[in-house]
């Protein structure tokens, strides 16, 4: 059955319907809040999917990747006359195409991917902030005081790199020097528990 329900999330309005639902998008507008955007920054969406958030952003120069092409068309039905959505892995290629970013949002992304695969990200994010600028990312984690439900929420998500916010952290101090985060616990519906981290001050080797 659960296997089921992953089968028809591949629906994209079906998706963002009960991403809605369970208040996933609350998520995603606390980590839009927490970025402090202003009219005109530019801003770097890493795995954007259909960005059912797209209209939470105040009018910045937006850039979203992803590499399913369902959801970028979608996105591109809906904001492409405001927004550039790419359907392509973001690598080092088009980190060169884009001018200095003051925002990277990596929303559901981290938990999707494995060590060296957030290695190569995280780099290249730092690689392309503007001076100032932030990364910020949200990701379904494991830890010590989430109830039962909370925890099968995490045993059963999608991503295949669900950790304890220590794995998340760990990566992100490789490459900046100022990681900051919180267990967020009361922003969807169902009982869940998300690990939402700032990192600034990128550590670059050149
Ligand atoms: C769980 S979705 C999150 C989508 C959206 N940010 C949100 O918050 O709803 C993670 C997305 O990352 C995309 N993705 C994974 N690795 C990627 C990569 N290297 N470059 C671009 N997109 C990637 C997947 O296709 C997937 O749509």
């Amino acid at each position: 059955m659960l296997a089921g329900l992953k089968r028809l999330l591949h629906h994209v309005p079906l998706y963002v319907a009960l991403q809605k639902g369970i208040g996933a998008d609350r998520l995603r507008y606390r980590c839009i809040e927490a970025l402090d955007l202003h009219d005109g920054d530019a801003v770097l969406d890493l795995g954007c999917g259909p960005a059912y958030y797209f209209e939470r952003l105040p009018k910045v120069t937006y850039f979203g990747y992803d590499t399913e092409q369902r959801y970028i068309a979608y996105a591109n039905a809906k904001w492409g006359d405001k927004a550039s959505f790419r359907c392509e892995l973001f690598d080092d290629e088009q980190a060169k195409t884009l001018p200095p970013i003051d925002a990277v949002m990596m929303l559901g992304l981290l938990h999707h991917l494995s060590d060296e695969q957030c290695r190569q990200l995280l780099e290249l994010a730092g690689r392309v902030l503007a001076p100032g600028g932030t990364v910020i990312s949200v990701d379904t984690c494991f830890e010590p005081t989430q109830g039962r439900i909370s925890r099968w929420m995490s045993e059963n998500d999608r991503g295949e790199y669900v950790g304890e916010p220590s794995r998340f952290t760990n990566l992100a101090e490789e490459f900046f020097g100022k990681v900051e985060g919180e267990v967020v616990n009361d922003a969807t519906r169902i009982p869940s528990s998300h690990w939402m981290m700032r990192m600034q001050a990128p550590q670059l080797s050149s």
